[in-house]
């Protein structure tokens, strides 16, 4: 195995490394770049941030939850990577000394990399580009100044805005390059581990200290990845991000993108994978519920054998998914339809936080009445799970207030939820209920956007 990228402006060739290396481990110990923090170590903190540009431009990510082999063709820039020429601080740089957004400066690199990745690519809303950076003393507010300050700045020449770079022939056996070559590597090695996006893989190295085994990295299967919309369906490759599916799936569903904003932050949408948000068989997993409610259909794919199923069929108990070994997802796809979804993502915090429940409604009214519906949980049982007493309550109904007492007593059919840290069964059943209310309440037409309310 032979990695190749670019490194502050610079080739870097590596040979014989274990595959599970991450970058902050490698860039601090091996390269003496000691600018890129380590906090959290597992995704949470930002204190790692870098910037890593390839051909769709840059992207802000989190060293400590990458693994080298993602970066094959990529260019990385870390904060040593900003000055200008003559050692010049690049305009955040500059912005955030002016600005007093610094104190004691630990979280100060993973800032400038994420401000610096939103000055290129013109990202200005920055409570959403530093909701995954967390700092401790200096407070936002002189933070977000910064940031917006920086916004009116050239910027600078040296750092690229795209990049390529021919890096020969990948090992298949390693880093396949379609989802061809990985199914023919997969069925011949069913128990090996698929790193897609590693945001949760990546924490089992970090955290757990497990040695991952034999592994493939799907990050080179170009046709694994993407949006591809027909009159018929929207079908969204397995390793298609979720900044991608936010961006892609806002035209056709609103309230999917708008809870994605609310999907951990910015640098881990930009790794993260709806195939492994899947996979994961996570009954908290935000996407899901989401893509049940849609009616989503899921692609398996073994060797040349290929099979789908409706999403919630794939998730069997808790831990337990409908997939064989040697078998990986290929895609979902949603079936077209007018937009009725809305998403509900409850959480102690706003940003970067897992959800406590997450419910997802898409109900069809004709003439007054309930035509179908389609309802989804994640966080009230083991797996993600359709709300069908609900549904079947609701069906045929006016759709009116009168309609919560008639569905009342089906959502402890449904859902007998667990209560743990994030929170207890009584408030996930009554929250549950509470979502369909302001799921009709906003149909009709009223306020119910806390967001809204606060502005
Ligand atoms: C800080 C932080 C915040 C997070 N916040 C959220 C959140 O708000 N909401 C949420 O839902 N999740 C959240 N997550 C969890 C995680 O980001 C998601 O589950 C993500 O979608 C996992 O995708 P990945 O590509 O990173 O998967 P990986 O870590 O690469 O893989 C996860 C699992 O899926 C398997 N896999 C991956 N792709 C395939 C495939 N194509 N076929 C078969 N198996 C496959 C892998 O082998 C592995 O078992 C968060 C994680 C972190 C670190
Ligand atoms: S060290 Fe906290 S996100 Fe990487
Ligand atoms: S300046 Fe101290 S953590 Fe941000």
């Amino acid at each position: 195995m032979t990695l190749s990228f670019h490194l502050n402006g610079e080739r870097v060739d590596i040979a014989d490394i274990p595959p599970a290396t991450t970058l902050l481990d490698w860039l601090r110990t091996s390269r003496g770049l000691t600018g890129t923090k380590e906090g959290c170590n597992e995704g949470d903190c930002g204190a790692c941030t870098v910037m890593v540009t390839g051909e769709d431009g840059p992207k802000a990510l989190n060293a400590c939850i990458l693994f080298l082999p993602q970066l094959q063709g990529k260019a990385v820039t870390t904060v040593e990577g900003l000055k200008g020429p003559g050692g010049a601080l690049h305009p955040v740089q500059q912005a955030m000394v002016d600005h007093h957004g610094s104190q004691c400066g630990f979280c100060t690199p993973g800032f400038v990399m994420s401000m610096a990745t939103a000055q290129i690519t013109g990202a200005a809303d920055h409570d959403l580009t530093l909701a995954g950076n967390l700092c401790r003393c200096t407070g936002y507010a002189p933070i977000i100044r910064a940031a917006e300050a920086a916004m009116e700045a050239p910027v600078p020449a040296h750092l690229p805005k795209t990049f390529t770079m021919p890096v020969g022939a990948a090992d298949t056996a390693f880093q396949p390059e379609s989802a061809d070559a990985l199914a023919d590597w997969y069925a011949a090695h069913p128990n090996a581990t698929l790193i897609a996006g590693a945001t949760d893989l990546g924490l089992h190295v970090t955290k757990a200290l497990r040695d991952l085994g034999e592994v493939a990295f799907l990050n080179r299967c170009a046709d694994l990845k993407g949006l591809t919309v027909t009159e018929d369906e929207i079908r969204i490759g397995a390793m298609t991000t979720f900044s991608e599916l936010l961006e892609g799936i806002a035209p056709y569903h609103p309230g999917f993108a708008t809870m994605l904003r609310r999907f951990a932050s910015v640098q881990v949408r930009n790794a993260a994978t709806v195939g492994g948000n899947i996979a994961n068989g996570s009954p908290i997993g935000d996407s899901p519920p989401a893509f049940i409610a849609l009616g989503a259909r899921l692609h398996l794919r073994k060797g040349d054998a290929r099979r789908s199923l409706p999403l919630e069929d794939f998730f069997l108990d808790y831990g337990k998914q409908d997939r064989a070994p040697g078998e990986f997802v290929e895609a979902i796809s949603v079936p077209r339809q007018p937009d009725r979804l809305a998403c509900y993502k409850l959480s102690k915090r706003p940003d970067q936080d897992i959800s406590a429940v997450c419910g997802c409604f898409n109900v069809t009214v004709e003439g007054g009445v309930v035509s179908a519906a389609r309802i989804a949980f994640g966080g009230m049982a083991g797996v993600p799970k359709r709300a069908s007493h609900v549904e079947a309550a609701l069906l045929d109904q006016p759709w009116e207030e009168g309609i919560l007492a008639r569905a009342a007593g089906a959502w402890a059919q449904d859902f007998t939820p667990l209560s743990d840290m994030r929170a207890s069964a009584g408030y996930r059943l009554s929250a549950a209920a509470n979502l369909l209310e302001r799921y009709l309440r906003a149909d009709l037409g009223q306020a119910t956007d806390l967001e809204g309310v606060r502005a």
